[in-house]
């Protein structure tokens, strides 16, 4: 019996309508088009205004995506994996919610919390069901709505995060197609410079945390751009030399888009010129989960059955890695 592989049948992807650009940001902070621009690579990201509307919405809206996209019953699903890191809220779990919301009534849920590497992680497990022989359609979805954690004072982060929704189906294939290999790292030397310090157990809520502006993204982004320069162009060129790939060989990159210029570095490293890199973060900034599967939306049209993608990603933890996945089906 062949092998079985973890392959990406299907895509969806969604983000909500207000488009805040960086001229608007520039009359709410201390900023410019300019300055936004040529250090992070960004000009726009969306938004989602609507009250009483969390991260479910958006996962919810991703996967009815790519329901109506690739013909899923969602009765079909086994799984439903929520990579996030804004939850609609503590305890209850928001992918159960997600997954009863868009039909998926013979799946379980969970989910999974891993900073800018959650999808990333996620399709480390996704695979792993998968290939287990016991699971046959998992549902991988990744969403965060950041702007319900980002201070719209604080010009070092609010300029960098956008909200959306991303989500990919995993089928088992036993003709070699999906995730090939994988090199995935975490270092706790990472917690205090990209964090929210209130609201957990350490710091649980109070009137003085929210006096003090504790519950909102904070980052040491000199910091984190060190590591994650080094970090992700690291395994990114271990995946290739670990599977015998050059830069001619990989077809594309698809990184997580914190930084142009981390994702520069990157490609830089793994010898791909700039039309081999899936780059959106000029039009959605970092939307922490989403911005894998949502790469793979923007570029589905030009990806092609046997290319070679490799995906990579860094965010607070520290967490990053690498995954390998060979694509295993053609533009209609
Ligand atoms: O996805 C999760 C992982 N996160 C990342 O990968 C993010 C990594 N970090 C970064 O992308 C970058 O560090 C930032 C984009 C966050 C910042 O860029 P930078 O080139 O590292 O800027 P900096 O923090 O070194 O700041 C340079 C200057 C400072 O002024 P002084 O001290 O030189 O006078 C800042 O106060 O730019 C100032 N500054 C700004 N100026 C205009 C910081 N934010 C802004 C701003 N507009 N929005």
């Amino acid at each position: 019996m062949s092998k079985i592989t973890a392959a990406i049948t299907a895509i969806g992807g969604y983000v909500p309508d207000y488009v805040l650009t960086n001229e608007i940001l520039e009359t709410m902070v201390d900023t410019n088009d300019e300055w936004i621009t040529t250090r992070t690579g960004i000009k726009e990201r969306r938004i989602l205004k609507e009250e009483g509307k969390g991260t479910s919405y958006l996962a919810i809206k991703a996967a009815q995506d790519l329901f109506e996209k690739s013909n899923t019953n969602p009765k079909d699903i086994d799984l439903v994996i929520m990579a996030t890191a804004t939850p609609d809220m503590p305890v209850a779990v928001t992918g159960v919610y997600v997954a009863t919301e868009i039909g998926a009534v013979n799946a379980f849920s969970f989910d999974l919390i891993g900073a800018c590497s959650s999808f990333l992680y996620g399709m480390s497990v996704a695979a792993r069901y998968i290939e287990s022989g016991k699971y046959k359609k998992v549902l991988l979805i990744g969403a965060d709505k950041m702007s319900s954690i980002i201070d719209y004072e604080d010009r070092t982060t609010c300029i960098i995060f956008g909200d959306g929704g991303g989500a990919v189906l995993f089928e088992p294939n036993e003709d070699g197609y999906g995730v090939q290999d994988e090199f995935l790292r975490s270092d706790g030397i990472g917690r205090e410079s990209l964090k929210i310090d209130a609201g957990g157990s350490i710091l649980p809520p109070s009137a003085e945390t929210v006096a003090n502006k504790q519950h909102y993204v904070f980052q040491d982004g000199k910091t984190v751009f060190k590591f994650a320069v080094s970090n992700m162009a690291d395994v990114s060129e271990k995946i290739m030399v670990r599977n015998g790939l050059s830069g001619n060989d990989v077809n594309w990159l698809v990184p997580h888009q914190a930084n142009k210029r981390i994702i520069d570095a990157t490609a830089k490293r793994m010898d791909l010129p700039e039309e081999k890199v899936m780059m959106n973060i000029q039009k959605y900034g970092n939307t922490t989960s989403a911005t894998l599967p949502l790469c793979l939306v923007d570029y589905e049209n030009q990806l092609k059955k046997g290319d070679n993608l490799v995906f990579a990603s860094f965010g607070g933890g520290f967490t990053w890695g690498a995954i390998y996945v060979k694509w295993a089906y053609d533009p209609e």
